[in-house]
């Protein structure tokens, strides 16, 4: 809670309602160094097949990035980390309050970003959660996933016309378009998969490397209605 005296007689505190859940986890840092060295071999041996490059995106390459191709899939050497990766989806869930047994990751693939790539807004459908480990990143020369600011005008469809006032000097959390997640390397940013991410800020330097994953419960079950989904 914001609290902001007005003046001797009246104060005001400000309620943040309606909070989205952002998660941040860290691996140890045995662990990264380990999971480092086998993607970047996979990254630099992949074979074309897997290999994508898109013409709306300039000076970045993915490794299985398309809907017949899943990462986890291709490489068996990267099974614990895969499991490591459903263990902080499950985590990450139990943490906001819900109920999930198991996690599957419907899609999994690397992004190698370099010097003056940018990342169009967008956000991630068939999927559930999703999430981002990053592999090689200097948070000085590579740039920072930012998130939409759902409850400012612009990361909002608008269904109708709408008001927009003119932003004060001041920045806030309310004014704000987008908000910057600071993580490091060898951390898992998690999320809700329709929230839209991105990055305007080009990348300084080459090299910024990530994996993406979305994921789904494997049995969706509110008490009334169910269903279990087989890969
Ligand atoms: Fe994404």
């Amino acid at each position: 809670m914001q609290k902001k005296y007005h003046n001797e007689k009246t104060y005001l505190d400000i309620l943040d309602i309606n909070p989205e859940p952002i998660g941040l986890f860290t691996f140890p840092l045995s662990k990264h160094i380990k999971y480092k060295n086998q993607l970047k071999l996979i990254y630099e041996n992949a074979s074309n097949d897997l290999r994508q490059e898109f013409h709306n995106e300039k000076n970045v390459q993915h490794i299985c990035n398309i809907s017949n191709q899943n990462l986890f899939n291709s490489f068996s050497e990267l099974n614990e980390l895969k499991s490591d990766l459903q263990k902080f989806v499950l985590t990450y869930i139990e943490f906001l309050g819900y109920e999930c047994d198991e996690i599957i990751i419907n899609s999994a693939w690397l992004n190698k970003s370099d010097e003056k790539s940018t990342l169009a807004y967008h956000n991630h459908c068939n999927s559930y959660i999703s999430a981002n480990y990053f592999i090689n990143y200097n948070p000085d020369l590579h740039s920072s996933l930012t998130f939409r600011n759902d409850r400012a005008s612009l990361g909002r469809n608008q269904d109708f016309p709408f008001f927009k006032l003119k932003k004060s000097k001041k920045k806030s959390i309310y004014n704000s378009d987008v908000i910057n997640i600071d993580a490091n390397e060898g951390q898992v940013i998690v999320w809700r998969s329709n929230q839209s991410h991105g990055y305007f800020e080009p990348n300084k330097a080459n090299g910024r490397m990530t994996l993406s994953l979305n994921s789904l419960p494997r049995t969706i079950d509110d008490g009334l209605y169910k269903f279990t989904i087989s890969e």
